[in-house]
């Protein structure tokens, strides 16, 4: 695998590839980025990974400074997945002077969820996903389901852009309690690991009132919270939305059985961790 950090001598190594299939991530790769790079591999050749902590999406008190950083082992990971270009650009790299050109989402889309309680996330990664794109020059690139509204967002904003990259969503891998993987669980203390996976137990348990036939959204998503914040959890969202725009369904979709996804966002202790789960 050849680890780069340039995009002028990844420009030169990727030169006339037209069938790369991409991964961007932040590191601290865990099974669920690997089965991303195992999707990435069905779908084009060469896979190419990168591993960039975008300073751009994290807000002045979130935790961009202590981010769990593992480059080493990240790159033992992905030598082992056959990856053949590791692109992993420093700062310096990537923003050699001041990201005052961004690319902002929909208010629609961008500033619900995930855009309420985390302000400029989006358009961090929009910016970021977009430079990456121009760098690495993609034919597909693969998003993990677990980050719902992103891989929304990137997928509407390469096609509105005309982006020549197909976005590819892959499914959330799952611990064998159900707790999604995810970078963050690094945080948990043994205590709110054991406690973790009832946060996916609450998006089971409001996909089945739903299937059930449930018509008062709203209160479905109360009792989750309730039952939530009962444990010691302090929730931001729980919330049924649309598939189609993550607008929230009214009465005549809920007749018409449009097709729901369920989304949570809540801290545990200090960790904040986001799920979802299609209805
Ligand atoms: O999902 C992530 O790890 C990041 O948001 C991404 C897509 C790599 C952009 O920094």
């Amino acid at each position: 695998m050849k680890i780069i950090s340039s995009i002028d001598d990844l420009r030169d190594q990727l030169h006339g590839q037209l069938r790369t299939a991409f991964v961007p991530t932040m590191g601290n790769l865990h099974e669920g980025h690997l089965s991303l790079m195992r999707l990435a591999r069905r779908h084009g050749d060469p896979v190419v990974a990168s591993i960039f902590v975008n300073r751009l999406q994290f807000g002045p008190n979130e935790d961009f400074d202590k981010y769990p950083r593992t480059f080493q082992a990240d790159v033992e990971k992905l030598e082992k997945e056959g990856v053949y270009v590791l692109f992993a650009p420093t700062e310096k790299d990537m923003y050699p002077e001041p990201q005052e050109y961004r690319v902002r989402p929909p208010d629609g889309l961008g500033n619900t969820l995930e855009g309420e309680f985390r302000p400029g996330f989006f358009e961090g990664v929009c910016t970021v996903v977009t430079k990456l794109f121009s760098c690495v020059q993609p034919r597909v690139a693969v998003f993990g389901k677990k980050d719902y509204q992103q891989l929304m967002i990137v997928r509407n904003m390469a096609r509105q852009l005309g982006l020549p990259t197909e976005i590819i969503g892959a499914e959330t891998y799952r611990a064998d309690d159900g707790l999604a993987l995810s970078s963050r669980n690094g945080y948990l203390s043994s205590e709110e690991r054991a406690e973790a996976p009832v946060l996916y137990q609450q998006l089971n348990g409001v996909a089945e009132a739903m299937r059930a036939g449930e018509r008062d959204p709203l209160a479905v998503e109360r009792r989750a919270m309730e039952h939530l914040a009962a444990r010691g959890w302090k929730p931001d969202y729980v919330s049924i939305r649309k598939r189609i725009d993550l607008q929230a369904p009214s009465a005549a979709d809920l007749e018409a059985g449009t097709p729901l996804v369920v989304l949570a966002a809540a801290k545990l202790g200090n960790t904040r961790l986001i799920d979802n789960l299609e209805i």
